[in-house]
């Protein structure tokens, strides 16, 4: 079938080409062309979807039946997209869990038809909010919301996992916060993009949470897991919450994948029934991190993500010098 991915040359979109490729379709990307292109075989549109008259022009005839949308963040990108793409049979939207109005920190129920954010302000999660109601007013039937999670795997330009995996390669002591015991949850790009790609096939509507498994893992056994992958001789050095935070540590950023106790107890606890019964997989969080190596290893991290406006992941070298100096040897495990 004729498959537009909105997006498709970053990270999650480009697994998207990938998985409609493989299974057939006739696949076309729309990006302004600024990440880069898609592979061989793919139509290249080329636009920006601020722009009303940009999208029609770039399909100019080119009739799409099925949409994966990985790239929707303003309000006018979903305005221009429920005006040009209403005729689609299957339309796979990707929101994010910031479409609830209370997550961070939840607690956050099975999946509700409606986003909760309601406000007009242009926010990450008030525009995701939008453009579900908006889009999904358009599409109708056919139009399913992915409230994505944390997503990881090869070509993350986010670098959270990655700055994890950089780190513990280098070895030696490594500050982590104590509560090692704090719950993990993450999609594979990989497993969420083939997903999507049936689910717009399938025309399947409504919304799900799309994270992994409560309980899949824990901060502490994806560290771990980075140790193994890289085959490093890095020793944990954990270092309590009032510390690390009196030290100006910067939870999620300055320690990415790290909360606070208070949030990470209900943030991390997502009900994804839904995506279950509807298929969403989970793949072995080891394949995840060590894909996830063996891609950064050879590319190392992409140049264009450095561009972002958002803080940079990773601990600070002073900041860990700090740290580090004011932990005693025995405290190392
Ligand atoms: N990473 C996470 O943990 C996480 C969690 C929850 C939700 N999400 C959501 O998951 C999605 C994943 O994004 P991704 O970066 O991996 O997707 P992607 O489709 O791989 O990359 C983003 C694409 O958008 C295109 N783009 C950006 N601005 C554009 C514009 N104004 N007009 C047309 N195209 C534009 C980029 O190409 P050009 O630059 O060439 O235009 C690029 O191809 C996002 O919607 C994000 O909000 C991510």
């Amino acid at each position: 079938m004729r498959l537009l991915v909105l997006g498709g040359t970053h990270f999650l979109g480009r697994h998207v080409v990938t998985a409609a490729l493989d299974r057939g379709h006739d696949v076309a990307t729309f990006t302004r062309g600024v990440s880069g292109d898609p592979p061989d075989g793919v139509r290249a549109l080329h636009g920006d979807r601020d722009d009303p008259a940009a999208l029609p022009a770039a399909l100019d005839g080119w009739a799409p039946e099925l949409v994966v949308d990985t790239s929707c963040q303003t309000r006018a990108a979903a305005e221009n997209a429920a005006a040009a793409l209403s005729e689609v049979r299957g339309y796979a939207f990707v929101s994010s869990l910031n479409a609830y109005a209370n997550w961070p920190p939840g607690p956050l129920g099975p999946e509700d038809a409606e986003p909760t954010w309601s406000t007009d302000d242009d926010e990450y999660g008030p525009v995701k909010a939008f453009a579900e109601r908006t889009i999904g007013a358009a599409v109708g039937d056919g139009f399913l919301t992915a409230r994505a999670g944390l997503i990881i795997g090869p070509h993350d330009p986010i670098h959270r996992l990655g700055w994890w995996l950089d780190r513990i390669s280098r070895g030696g002591r490594v500050v982590v916060p104590d509560a090692l015991d704090q719950p993990i949850a993450a999609v594979d790009a990989r497993d969420l993009a083939a997903w999507l790609v049936g689910a717009a096939e399938r025309g399947l509507s409504g919304a799900v949470n799309a994270t992994g498994p409560v309980g899949m893992t824990t901060l502490g056994g994806l560290l771990d897991l980075c140790r193994e992958v890289t085959g490093s001789d890095a020793e944990w050095v954990p270092v309590p919450e009032e510390e690390l935070l009196s030290a100006g540590v910067e939870p999620w950023v300055h320690l990415p994948l790290w909360l606070p106790a208070d949030v990470a107890r209900t943030a991390w606890d997502v009900d994804t029934t839904r995506a279950r019964e509807l298929g969403l997989p989970s793949r072995p969080l080891a394949e995840s991190v060590a894909d996830t190596w063996a891609w950064l290893r050879v590319n190392g991290r992409p140049p264009m993500q450095k561009l972002a406006h958002r803080p940079e992941p990773g601990l600070p070298a002073e900041l860990e010098a700090k740290l580090l100096g004011r932990i005693a040897d025995d405290q190392v495990t």
